[in-house]
Order: C-alpha cells, then sequence, then structure tokens
C-alpha cells in the first residue's frame, strides 16, 4: 500500500496475525450478491467486499450471484437488497425495520447478510462490515441501521475556470486543484471522480454538488452537461447523485433571453428544457442548489419576485423528474456599523421567515450551522426554529475556511454537535436541530445535511493527513448525529493509521483538545474567529471585524466589546428564537460564556460566570490554547516507529507549523486587545508595545 492518502480511511492494511488468530479458519469462503444490477451499488459491494477482505485478511474469497441455494449455505456472505432476499430467502425473523438507504447486518453463525433497503444500503451495509474488519472485530452482532435524514450530500465549491476564479479553482479549497474540471470544461480525466464516490458511500454519503455555489452559467452548455453524464455515471456506482449549482441568471447570462425574471413565459420555458435536457443525460440527478441574492449573485429580488418564487421556478421544472432544489438561506446585505441595530446575524431569518409556506414541497432550504459564517463559536441559527412548513438541511463546513485551512488540526465534531444537540424549545418542546432538520419535529419527508468538503487533486484529498477525519466524521454524523465524537475519531485512526493503543488514544487525544484550543488562540466568549475577514480568511486580524459592511463585527472600543442582539437594547437577534430560548440569550446572567459576546455588549472588565473578566479570559485562553497546540509535535513524535514516514513526515510539518502559528494569533491577538483596552494580564505575559 502507497501512503499517500489517496486510499484515506478505506486503506484495507492487513491486520497483524495476532487479532486475526483464531478467526481465519471460520471464516466465510464466498461472497454472494442476490440480483446486482449493472454497475450499481450492489456490484460495488460484492467488489469492495472481495477487496477489503483481500485487504485486511488475506483471503481470497469467491464471488458468486445466485439465488436461493445460498440462502442457508454455512460460510457465506450474503449481500442482497431486503425485497430480493426475502423473496430468494423467504422471511427475514423478525423482518428488520428499514428505511430508504438502511440496512440490516448480522454475523451470527458463521455467516454473514447484509441486506439493504435498497442497493445503496447494501453497499453501506458493507463498508460497515468492513469497518468492523478493519478494526479487528470479529464479534458476532446482528442490527438494523438507518439514516437520520434522507439528504447527505457533499457540496463543492469547485469552479469551472481556475484563471478566473477568485481564491484558486476551488472557493475555500485547500486541497489542490478541482477533479472535475479544467479551462472551463470538464475534465478528460476524471479518475478520481470514482475514488471519490467511494470514500463518500464509505460514509454514507449520497450526493454531491459538484460546483460552486458562486456558480458559472458556463456549466450549462451542451459540452458540460454532457461531461456531467460522464461524471454521474462515475459517481451511480457508488450510489452517489449528482447536483448542480445554477446560476440564476443563466438564461441571460448564456446570451439567449434578455431577462431571467422567473415569473416570465420565456424564462420557465428556458430552465423546463434546460432541465429536461439535463435529465434525458443523467436521469437520477439529485437536483439544483441555488445561491440567489447573495453576495452579488443574481436571483428573483431584482425582479421583485420574492425567493420562494425563485425557488419554485426550479422545483417545478425538476419536480416531474423527482428532482429537489435546494436553496440557500445564506441571503444577506451589506450594513453599516453606525446603525446599532443592524445586524447580519437577523438576515436569514428577515429574509426567509415570512416566506414559510410558500416553498414548493421539493423545496429544500440549506441553513448554515450559525447565523453568520461558519465561525469558530456561534450560536444554532435561528432560522432552524422559524421555518416551521419548509423542509431544512444544515450546511456544515468539512473545509477549514475560517479555521486553520487544514494547516491547523481542529476537528470539529464537537463543534457541529454544539449545534446538531441545541435544543430551541420550539412551543416550549424539546426540538433539537438533529431532530428539525431529520423532518422528525415538523414532520417533512424532506431534510438533512451539506458538508462543504472541497477536496481537490492532492493526494490527500483535503490538503491534510488528519482533516480527513472531519470529512470520515461529517459522513457518520449525518447518518447519525448523536455519535460520539471520540468514536469517531478513534475509528478513523485505526483504519487509517492502524490499531496501535497508543496511536489511536494519541490521535483521539490531540483532535478532541484541538477545536477548543483553536478557539482558545482565536476568537473567544462568541466574538467570532477574529482572524482576517476582508479576503483571506487566515490568521489573526481582529481589526478586520469591524467598520466593514460584511457585518461581522465585535464593536470594540477602549473600554466594551461585544454585540449587543439583546431585545430591549440591541439589534433583537436574541427575540428571533423560540421564547425559552430568546429568554435566556436576552441576558447576560443566563447566556453561557462561550457565546457572552455573541449577545452582549460589556466591558472588559465584566465577570464572566467563570470569574474571570473578559479580558482576563481573552489572555488565559489564547495562553492555554496555544500551550496545548505546542504539545502536540512532541505527542505525534512519541509515534515515530508506530507510523509510515511519508504520513508521518507530512503531519509533523503540519503539526510544527500550527505550534507557530499559535503563537503569532495568541500574540496577535492578546497584544491587540492589551492595547486597545489598557487593562494588562495579571500574569504579566502580554507586552505593550
Ligand atoms: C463564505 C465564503 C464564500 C462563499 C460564501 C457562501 O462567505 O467565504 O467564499 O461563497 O460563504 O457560502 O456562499
Amino acid at each position: 500500500f502507497a501512503e499517500s492518502g489517496i486510499d484515506a480511511w478505506l486503506r484495507y492494511a492487513r491486520l497483524p496475525s495476532s487479532a486475526t488468530r483464531g478467526h481465519l479458519n471460520s471464516f466465510p469462503d464466498r461472497i454472494v450478491v442476490l440480483n446486482a444490477s449493472k454497475n450499481g451499488p450492489l456490484a460495488s459491494a460484492s467488489s469492495e467486499l472481495h477487496k477489503g477482505i483481500k485487504g485486511i485478511l488475506g483471503l481470497d474469497l469467491d464471488v458468486s450471484s445466485g439465488g436461493g441455494k445460498y440462502c442457508s449455505a454455512q460460510k457465506s456472505i450474503v449481500v442482497s437488497t431486503l425485497d430480493t432476499y426475502q423473496s430468494a430467502c423467504g422471511k427475514l425473523s423478525p423482518r428488520p425495520s428499514l428505511k430508504d438507504d438502511g440496512y440490516w447486518l448480522s454475523t451470527k453463525g458463521g455467516s454473514v447478510q447484509i441486506i439493504g433497503q435498497n442497493e445503496r444500503g447494501a453497499l453501506y451495509g458493507a463498508f460497515q462490515y468492513l469497518s468492523l474488519l478493519g478494526q479487528g472485530d470479529f464479534s458476532e452482532k446482528a442490527f438494523a441501521s438507518n439514516p437520520s435524514a434522507p439528504v447527505r450530500w457533499s457540496n463543492q465549491w469547485d469552479n469551472l475556470n481556475a484563471a478566473t476564479a477568485a481564491h484558486g479553482s476551488i472557493e475555500r479549497g485547500y486541497g489542490g486543484p478541482s477533479i472535475f474540471f479544467e479551462d472551463g470544461l470538464i475534465k478528460e480525466d476524471l479518475s478520481r471522480v470514482p475514488l471519490y464516490g467511494r470514500l463518500l458511500a464509505s460514509v454514507g454519503l449520497n450526493g454531491i454538488v459538484i460546483n460552486n455555489v458562486n456558480a458559472d452559467a458556463n456549466l450549462l452548455n451542451e459540452t458540460n452537461l454532457v461531461g456531467l453524464k460522464r461524471i454521474a455515471d462515475l459517481f451511480r456506482p457508488w450510489g452517489v447523485n449528482v447536483g448542480i449549482s445554477l446560476n440564476f441568471a443563466s438564461p441571460q447570462v448564456l446570451g439567449e433571453l434578455s431577462t431571467f425574471d422567473p415569473l416570465d413565459d420565456a424564462v420557465i420555458k428556458w430552465w423546463t428544457d434546460k432541465t429536461d435536457r439535463i435529465y434525458q443525460l443523467v436521469p437520477d440527478l439529485a437536483g439544483y442548489l441555488v445561491k440567489a441574492n447573495s453576495e452579488g449573485q443574481p436571483g428573483p429580488l431584482t425582479y421583485n419576485r420574492t425567493l420562494a418564487e425563485g425557488a419554485n421556478l426550479f422545483a417545478k421544472a425538476v419536480e416531474p423528474h423527482g428532482g429537489i432544489v435546494v436553496f440557500r438561506a445564506f441571503v444577506y446585505d451589506q450594513l453599516n456599523e453606525t446603525d446599532w441595530k443592524a445586524d447580519r446575524a437577523n438576515a436569514a431569518v428577515d429574509f426567509f421567515k415570512d416566506l414559510d409556506g410558500q416553498f414548493d414541497d421539493n423545496v429544500l432550504v440549506q441553513i448554515k450551522y450559525g447565523p453568520i459564517d461558519f465561525q469558530v463559536r456561534e450560536p444554532a441559527s435561528p432560522l432552524f426554529a422559524n421555518l416551521p412548513k419548509t423542509a431544512v438541511s444544515i450546511e456544515l463546513e468539512v473545509t477549514q475556511e475560517y479555521l486553520g485551512q487544514q494547516s491547523h488540526l481542529v476537528y470539529l465534531p464537537p463543534l457541529w454537535q454544539t449545534v446538531l444537540g441545541f435544543d430551541m424549545r420550539y412551543n416550549n418542546r424539546q426540538s433539537h436541530v438533529r431532530d428539525i432538520i431529520s423532518g422528525e419535529v415538523f414532520n417533512h419527508k424532506l431534510g438533512g445535511y451539506a458538508g462543504v468538503i472541497n477536496v481537490g487533486m492532492d493526494d490527500t484529498w483535503l490538503g491534510s493527513h488528519l482533516a480527513m477525519s472531519n470529512m470520515f466524521a461529517y459522513g457518520r454524523l449525518a447518518w447519525n448525529p448523536r455519535a460520539d465524537s471520540r468514536d469517531l475519531v478513534e475509528e478513523w485512526t485505526r483504519l487509517t493509521f492502524g490499531l496501535d493503543r497508543d496511536v489511536v488514544s494519541t490521535i483521539a487525544d490531540m483532535s478532541l483538545e484541538s477545536w477548543p484550543a483553536y478557539e482558545g488562540y482565536s476568537g473567544n466568549l462568541g466574538i467570532q474567529t477574529l482572524t482576517d475577514i476582508l479576503y483571506t480568511h487566515y490568521g489573526a486580524n481582529p481589526a478586520s471585524q469591524d467598520n466593514n459592511g460584511w457585518g461581522q463585527w465585535t464593536r470594540a472600543d477602549r473600554k466594551t466589546i461585544g454585540m449587543d442582539r439583546t431585545v430591549s437594547n440591541g439589534t433583537g437577534n436574541a427575540g428571533q428564537y423560540p421564547k425559552e430560548v430568546a429568554a435566556r440569550f436576552e441576558h447576560a446572567e443566563t447566556t453561557p460564556d462561550d457565546l457572552m459576546l455573541w449577545f452582549h455588549h460589556v466591558p472588559y472588565t465584566f465577570r464572566l460566570h467563570s470569574g474571570k473578566s473578559v479580558i482576563q479570559h481573552f489572555y488565559d485562553a489564547h495562553y492555554a490554547g496555544a500551550a496545548t497546540v505546542q504539545k502536540f509535535p512532541a505527542a505525534w513524535r512519541s509515534l515515530s516507529s508506530k507510523i509510515d514516514a511519508e504520513r508521518y513526515e507530512a503531519v509533523l510539518y503540519k503539526l510544527q507549523y500550527q505550534a507557530g502559528h499559535s503563537l503569532v494569533w495568541r500574540d496577535g491577538i492578546s497584544e491587540f486587545y492589551r492595547n486597545l483596552s489598557s487593562i494588562p494580564d495579571q500574569l504579566n505575559r502580554v507586552r505593550n508595545h
């Protein structure tokens, strides 16, 4: 095995004999696949099982397809859909209760059953079985597993044309150029696509939007649509349906119409025809993703049409084909900071609340986890609790745009779970965000997850070996948002680096310390990340957080800091949450420290619940956060004999960089606020320049 990272957690590295002892003789000797469609997920399940078992155990199993005669055969791994299995082999009893994409996995009694509700489910079951084997787990088990939500997608922000892209060929991508596009066209060499599909499927992801939300209308030209078909054909065996981002003004940009008014008959016909053509080429297209009237993108508001009218234009076009429209809630205007009540955090609810009930049934409104933009700490977006009549999904970022851009280890599941596990108390009843987006709380069929992953051509995919735990865990959390972050990183580590206990515990410990550490040396108490927000979103730049039109403000002056988002005296943002939550955030006494400056404008001397002043918390958190990551290189070095040289060196390089950069962060932020407030650090660590 090359250890370049290309196989990520699917290396299928051979288990040491100590782990397989006593298990190989009784291991099944054949894989039986019932009724696989050509090049479908079931066929992938079978080839993947064969490959994985060969790698992990060194056993070259027979693969056969066949009917009833194998039903009760001992020592077989039977892979099938539930319907096929039951008609060939009789009822499974008790019949497992499976949802779309779910599976039943049994390893009891010397044979293995991997039964999917559909072919995709069987593939997921196969990957789960291989994960168990890869971790040396031969215990007998039988269980059903179902996804928390139907939509579990990757969003890629790939530009068609690197030369014209603002930030390189993938917007906010740190793993090299696009695997899909080159020079305005879909690449000839798409050999990375099935490898990516395999990774996505292995963690239960079932869809991908391949191009940037800041969309280039040229994706819709005929050459590219034919290319799109090639991409969809390569993802299909992995059960991954392709979707595309649309440029709202396409009918005009492509030069065919003089308007893009969503209620104009010619525009409607244009989109209907275009959609029909796309579905002719890609009959299982997942649907469209739309960023409209946001950050300079065109949209329906230009014609005084509502955002819902804009979304429904596409919804009607894809509806006959079974597609969906994902409409992004990331809509806001530039703001003026001299207005105390102006607040970008209010924008999503302001724009969308009144549209509740106006979206067609096949529209999903995709909401970023927090009200601003992927910050190191944000409260859950209040919009999750303001659209009871609309299906919604959550948008997470696997790519670490504001969070160290893959040069820092920041393991994100604990951050995501602060939002997924947040209880909105809608109508004073339990209503966790994870259950709102699953569709459970408000009774919607649609709902789910989008992760902005942004892999590129780099062998490590994301640009960093350790960052891949975020992609792995993203898929797993979309499947089961209650999964334990530590379990996830331990599983990922065993599959990626092997079973050695020190390796597993060292990587898991570092990972779990990493987000609190990053928050420590960047932005504390809900003040946002304090990175450069004007362009790079990288490195410390607290000054950039004010006097900008983006509405990402700290309102820091010589005496005070924080956004006043109270209803009584501020922007009213706290009041966008349901009553119980609103009451909690309205008052500093009931606001948790980690969101204090998100909701309240207070003096630097304000006492937190912890007993510390705001300014002393800043100093202490910055020193503690940096001190934590100072330990990472040594922790990693302790594993030197246990990790292959290639990955060992690459990771060490990153961790050393992070250790150094954390000092730049620590001093940059601490000294900035020391100068501004003139309040010294009680421990005298912070110099006054
Ligand atoms: C962020 C990001 C942009 C992106 C935007 C979006 O602001 O920096 O690059 O286009 O979000 O999500 O639409």
